[in-house]
């Protein structure tokens, strides 16, 4: 049973200009998806820059606002009280955002920034409070002088341990992580990722993992939606999306990870070529006359795809 549900989220950006700032357009940023949360489990959005992962991250949380659609959460519908303060939902639905630098305030020691939401949520004594920092600080392998210490005065990887820290402060259900490790060096990304999957088994955490990369997603995520323009091409477990794509944009995305394996790589290459005829020669399947993505519909009970219903079958 999921414990929450996303419905036909949109969110759209208003453009302003004229004389009097007034709106003139608008910038479809969020275009109708649809997600569940389980327990336990980690969810991968997947797309190209700007298709939309940030913006929902952002509005899931509650950073900007939801044009239309509705979050249940727990049964209760939070779509207009998600920062309510001392609210359940606040404390546990946390982000850890694509960029650490600047999401940990330069001006705070490590210890105030990831007492935050303690002291927002929990009413802990300055001696539990203590205690409990210093259990995160073990938590996410770093050390009790990092304290006293500012922002700056860490490398990325041990930032974005910080910015971990600050998220799981106040055991939170679910984690939006917004390309935790993209900024990362390779090494220090496969550091990170482990130590995300080991605590997501110790305190049954959930996550919306926001990445560009399907190879880290795919360590990472039991459940991948690819999304583009704003909506969901193909959602699916880690079977239907990596060895049973059917969206040519999921195919596309597939086909352009490198590869380091000399072995086979002339047959990838020529993978990649059928590829991109099958694009053009059937790109009204995959995309109506708008270049807009049709409605997902369902293969089986977890994959799903966005095609014209009479081409479904044949492909
Ligand atoms: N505050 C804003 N005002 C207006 N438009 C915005 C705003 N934030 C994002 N957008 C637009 O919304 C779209 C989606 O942006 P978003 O940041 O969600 O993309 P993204 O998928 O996270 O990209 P990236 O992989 O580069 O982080 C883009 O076209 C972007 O230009
Ligand atoms: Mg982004």
């Amino acid at each position: 049973m999921s414990f929450m549900q996303i419905n036909d989220l949109k969110v759209y950006y208003p453009i302003r200009g004229g004389f009097f700032n007034t709106v003139v357009d608008q910038v479809t940023a969020v275009d109708g998806i649809s997600l569940e949360f389980e327990k336990g489990k980690a969810y991968g959005l997947v797309g190209e820059s700007g298709c939309g992962k940030s913006t929902t991250g952002k509005s899931i949380i509650g950073l900007e606002k939801i044009t239309s659609g509705s979050i249940v959460y727990e049964g209760q519908n939070v779509t207009h009280n998600r920062r309510g303060r001392g609210s359940s939902y606040n404390r546990d639905i946390q982000m850890i955002f694509q960029d650490a630098h600047s999401s940990l305030n330069p001006r705070k020691r490590v210890q105030d920034i990831i007492a935050e939401p303690i002291r927002n949520f929990l009413n802990l004594s300055p001696d539990e409070e203590k205690r409990r920092i210093n259990e995160l600080l073990a938590i996410v392998g770093m050390n009790e002088d990092a304290k006293l210490k500012y922002p700056h005065e860490f490398s990325g990887g041990q930032k974005q341990r910080i910015g971990i820290a600050r998220a799981i402060a106040c055991n939170p259900k679910l984690i939006i992580a917004d390309e935790p490790v993209s900024a990362l060096d390779l090494s220090v990304q496969a550091q990170v990722l482990n130590f995300m999957k080991d605590i997501q088994q110790e305190f049954g955490l959930s996550y919306l993992f926001i990445s560009h990369d399907l190879g880290v997603v795919k360590h990472m995520c039991d459940h991948i939606s690819i999304m583009y323009k704003g909506r969901f091409v193909e959602s699916g477990n880690r079977q239907d999306i990596y060895t049973n794509p059917q969206h040519i944009y999921t195919k596309r995305l597939l086909s352009a990870i490198p590869d380091v394996n000399p072995v086979g790589r002339e047959e990838r290459k020529k993978e990649r070529i059928e590829v991109e005829a099958n694009y053009t020669a059937n790109h009204k399947n995959y995309y109506d006359e708008n270049g807009k993505v049709f409605d997902l519909k369902k293969l089986s009970t977890t994959h799903f795809v966005a095609m014209s219903a009479h081409e479904k079958g044949g492909i």
